[in-house]
């Protein structure tokens, strides 16, 4: 469903309740797109805001689903400006909403920069939503940023994997089963995002011992299939392709 026309921005269920939210961007260097997705519950969340100049666009779309100021929780995987630069718009308007990020987010940024204290959830900690469960999963430095982390559903199986997989276009196709990895390292050689920590391949491995049967991308189609290969398959591309300055 297109919930603004002007913008472009879309809404699609990719999995029970679990409602992606895309909206297409020009950046330098051609198209890009945002998603953001809604999981509807008896305490709904959200995971990922998008930057502050699109609060208008996500929250139209979130109202397609259920009311913006029912909001419980307000996640994202670390501290960037399309990952939560929306929050503090959504926290004032779903009073009951707190923030929900990894404990080293809210110790270094969140407890300061929110308007409300965080819901700082441990390594394995799991946040029950109602029907659904979600398990918070610290990723430092994987892609980036020391305070990173993902969420995985474990009702669904889809892993909310931020910046996990981007790819870069318009993001026309919600769901797709359709390869990404190609997609997503040919994005990652223009512009490589990605942090090279010397533990990415422990990190990615247990991450794909989740089993996810869908990746929630933040940036381009999500995808359905053997999660578990096609993260492993990812840290093998990591590994095999090294940056340059530290070939
Ligand atoms: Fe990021
Ligand atoms: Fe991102």
């Amino acid at each position: 469903m297109i919930t603004n026309a002007t913008s472009g921005t879309n809404l699609h269920e990719i999995a029970p309740g679990i409602y992606r939210i895309n909206t297409p961007a020009e950046i330098p260097g051609g198209s890009f797109n945002f998603n953001q997705y809604l999981i509807a519950d008896e305490a709904p969340l959200l995971f990922h805001t998008g930057p502050r100049g699109m609060f208008p666009l996500v929250a139209e779309a979130i109202g397609k689903v259920l009311p913006v100021a029912s909001l419980r929780y307000v996640a994202f995987s670390h501290v960037e400006a399309d990952e939560c630069g929306a929050l503090n718009l959504f926290l004032a308007a779903a009073p009951a909403a707190v923030p929900v990020c990894s404990q080293v987010a809210a110790m270094v940024s969140v407890n300061d920069l929110a308007d409300r204290p965080a819901r700082a959830l441990a390594d394995g900690e799991v946040l029950v939503l109602g029907k659904h469960s979600l398990r918070w999963l610290d990723a430092p430095h994987v892609p980036h940023g020391w305070e990173n982390g993902f969420m995985m559903e474990t009702t669904t199986r889809t892993l909310l994997c931020g910046d996990l997989f981007t790819q870069g276009g318009k993001g026309e196709v919600a769901v797709t089963e359709s390869d990404i990895l190609a997609p997503s390292e040919g994005f990652r050689a223009a512009m490589d995002y990605y942090a090279h920590a010397p533990h990415t391949a422990v990190v990615l491995e247990r991450i794909a011992r989740e089993h996810p049967q869908t990746l929630a991308c933040m940036h381009g189609s999500a995808w359905r299939g053997d999660g578990a290969g096609l993260i492993r398959a990812l840290a093998t591309r990591l590994g095999a392709r090294p940056l340059a300055a530290a070939a």
